[in-house]
């Protein structure tokens, strides 16, 4: 059989697997072990969080960013419950509505500003709550570190957000499938923009930055937690040979692999930003925080440029493209994807 070689900007889930996360999952593959996450490679990756975030944090893993925060969702919400989110949230666009499916809660869309959550907005859906029985009782807020659109939370803008959920009673879960490019956009370590600035729960990603299917979803309160394993199982996102899932965070961690390679894949989104943003008919549409950029191009060159290198166009009625780098994109192929578009740009 024969494999498509031609790497890609469509998406950081089209990278494959680090080749240290393989290496280690070759390492980890003798003998026979507890199945079901009663192995010591996963106690070992519980006890890696707890080292990471600085706290007693409890940590599931599971296969899928959705899985991660449909858990999250189920594990402290229920039937009445409401969830405050953005409308451009994975969890209320992207994921079937298998949160609203399986813990029966309501998501309440809120219209972000360049993909993010503002006091201003939430205030105001806020407000339209009337608290009676008719209404489902808001419980949850949640936000997209970074964005859906690549932009990325300050730690003061995440600690207003989460300060403002808790005095309203509500939990603050952060979806971080693509945490790492945060942490390295902002600087600073896991803990420092999480448990420090208030988040109860946090659906932690690996696969978009070179793990083969690893998330996890980590609480810091651990009331909700209680029943979290059952939950899991339900859901089906309990692995059986899961020292296969947990290790990968082990190679993860290590040598701060993680870091490592959300520098290459913002830095590679940093530089693609800086070859085109002058190019007159582009219009950067968000400020690029993390590792993707977001551009309104004249839209009869999406044809021609998919040809070049394959990506998805974000809102193709505004021409809005969507370019995502990942940890192995190269300088090289972000300049042969630059020289194309600066061809069709010189007509
Ligand atoms: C912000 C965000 N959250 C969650 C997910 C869900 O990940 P998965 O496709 O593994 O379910 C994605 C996937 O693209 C995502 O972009």
């Amino acid at each position: 059989m024969e494999f498509e070689t031609q790497k890609s900007l469509s998406s950081d889930n089209s990278s494959g697997v680090h080749p240290d996360v393989l290496a280690y999952l070759s390492k980890i593959n003798v003998a026979h072990t507890l199945a079901y996450g009663y192995d010591p490679i996963t106690e070992a990756a519980q006890k890696k969080f707890r080292e990471v975030f600085g706290t007693d944090c409890e940590t599931y893993f599971v296969f899928t960013g959705t899985g991660a925060n449909v858990l999250a969702v189920r594990c402290v919400c229920d039937s009445i419950h409401s969830v405050m989110c953005s409308s451009e949230s994975h969890l209320y666009e992207d994921e079937c509505s298998a949160a609203e499916k399986l813990t029966g809660c309501k998501l309440v869309p809120i219209e972000p500003e360049s993909g993010k959550l503002t006091i201003t907005r939430l205030e105001s859906a806020y407000s339209k709550f009337r608290f009676d029985e008719h209404q489902a009782v808001p419980r949850l807020l949640t936000i997209t570190q970074p964005t859906e659109v690549g932009t990325v939370y300050s730690l003061e803008e995440t600690k207003q957000l989460a300060d403002w959920a808790h005095k309203k009673g509500m939990l603050f879960h952060i979806d971080g499938a693509r945490i790492s490019n945060a942490a390295v956009s902002l600087g600073v370590d896991f803990k420092t923009m999480t448990v420090e600035c208030g988040a109860d729960l946090l659906s932690f990603g690996g696969t978009k930055n070179g793990l083969m299917f690893a998330e996890a979803l980590v609480f810091f309160d651990k009331n909700p937690a209680k029943y979290v394993k059952y939950h899991r199982k339900q859901l089906m996102q309990l692995a059986s040979k899961h020292r296969f899932l947990a290790g990968q965070f082990l190679a993860y961690f290590e040598n701060d692999l993680w870091k490592k390679n959300a520098e290459n894949a913002n830095a590679m989104a940093k530089l693609l930003e800086s070859l085109i943003k002058d190019i007159p008919k582009i219009k950067i549409k968000h400020p690029v925080q993390a590792n993707g950029v977001f551009a309104v191009i004249p839209l009869e060159w999406f044809p021609i440029l998919v040809q070049h290198t394959s990506f998805y166009p974000w809102n193709i009625n505004e021409g809005l493209m969507r370019w995502m780098c990942s940890f192995d994109t190269t300088e090289a192929e972000i300049y042969a994807f630059t020289d194309a578009i600066k061809t069709l740009a010189h007509g």
